[in-house]
């Protein structure tokens, strides 16, 4: 069923699990990822990126995923990601979403406050809640996201953003990349638990792909409660189609998405493993 994606991360924060997020962009992206959860019996986020309205019909791909939420097993939230303008989260709340990211990491931290607070009245007013982000992520390799400082988040600073603008749930910053690591992951836990103590909120982990198995387990037991991926899902796809087009198989359309769906799924599987808690009960 579709969800309120702050009912479902408030449950995983008490039952010390994270719901993967995955960016979706099509049919296929969105079934495997519901196709997973269910398997797995886990919530699951779903999650648009703004920089895909271009080319994603927003208003057709969330009845879309609406419908597919209604008849599947399992809770399933509809995100918007990384959104920097008004006018697409409003466009997203209007079309059903249920939570939405408003991105000033760009921003100092008075106008990042100003921004937020007023994008969290608009969308409380619809019942959606609302993700941000303080500090920001550097982009390694295979992302297509932008390219952020990788300025980490201070817990005095996240203390005084959640406070002043009433946000849902709060991104840190503790060294993670948007792609894969070039070089050794770099991973600041102590500074995710100081940022714990500073603030209530669920926390969310940008920057799923490439970060060790270990590292992701201890960032869910120092608070965090929902992880992006997309980049290693991404790559799963790709390199099938690379090596299906280099066999030249004659083969039709329909059958490369739907083999590629299931090329994406092992790659889904293993994060939604990898965050789950066995012993909770899942909403
Ligand atoms: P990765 O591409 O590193 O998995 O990060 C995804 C993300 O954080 C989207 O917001």
């Amino acid at each position: 069923m579709l969800a309120n994606t702050k009912d479902v991360l408030l449950h995983a924060q008490k039952g010390k699990y994270a719901v993967g997020a995955f960016n979706v962009y099509n049919l296929e992206t969105a079934q495997a990822a519901i196709r997973v959860a269910e398997r797995e019996y886990q919530p699951v986020i779903l999650a648009l990126g703004e920089r895909y309205f271009p080319t994603v019909d927003v208003e057709g791909f969330s009845a879309m995923v609406r419908a597919l939420a209604a008849k599947a097993s399992i809770s399933v939230s509809l995100h918007l990601d990384h959104a920097y303008k008004k006018e697409s989260i409003i466009r997203a709340i209007r079309s059903g979403f249920t939570s939405v990211m408003y991105d000033g990491s760009l921003f100092d931290i008075e106008q990042n406050i100003r921004y937020t607070k007023e994008i969290v009245e608009i969308a409380h007013m619809a019942g959606v809640s609302v993700e941000a982000e303080i500090g920001s992520l550097a982009r390694g390799a295979f992302s297509d996201e932008e390219e952020g400082d990788g300025t980490l988040t201070d817990p005095e600073s996240a203390r005084q953003f959640v406070t002043e603008t009433g946000v849902d749930f709060l991104a840190a910053a503790i060294g993670t990349v948007h792609g894969m690591y070039q070089g050794e992951p770099n991973i600041d836990l102590s500074l995710l638990k100081r940022i714990r103590q500073a603030v209530e909120v669920p926390l969310v982990l940008h920057g799923g792909s490439g970060t060790p198995d270990d590292i992701i387990k201890q960032a869910i037991q120092a608070g965090i409660c929902k992880i992006n991926v997309n980049t290693e899902v991404s790559m799963a796809a790709v390199s099938f189609i690379q090596n299906y087009l280099e066999a030249y198989k004659p083969v039709h359309l329909s059958t490369i998405m739907a083999d590629m769906q299931e090329s994406m799924e092992p790659v889904m599987t293993k994060f939604v493993r990898l965050f789950s808690n066995k012993d909770a009960n899942i909403v």
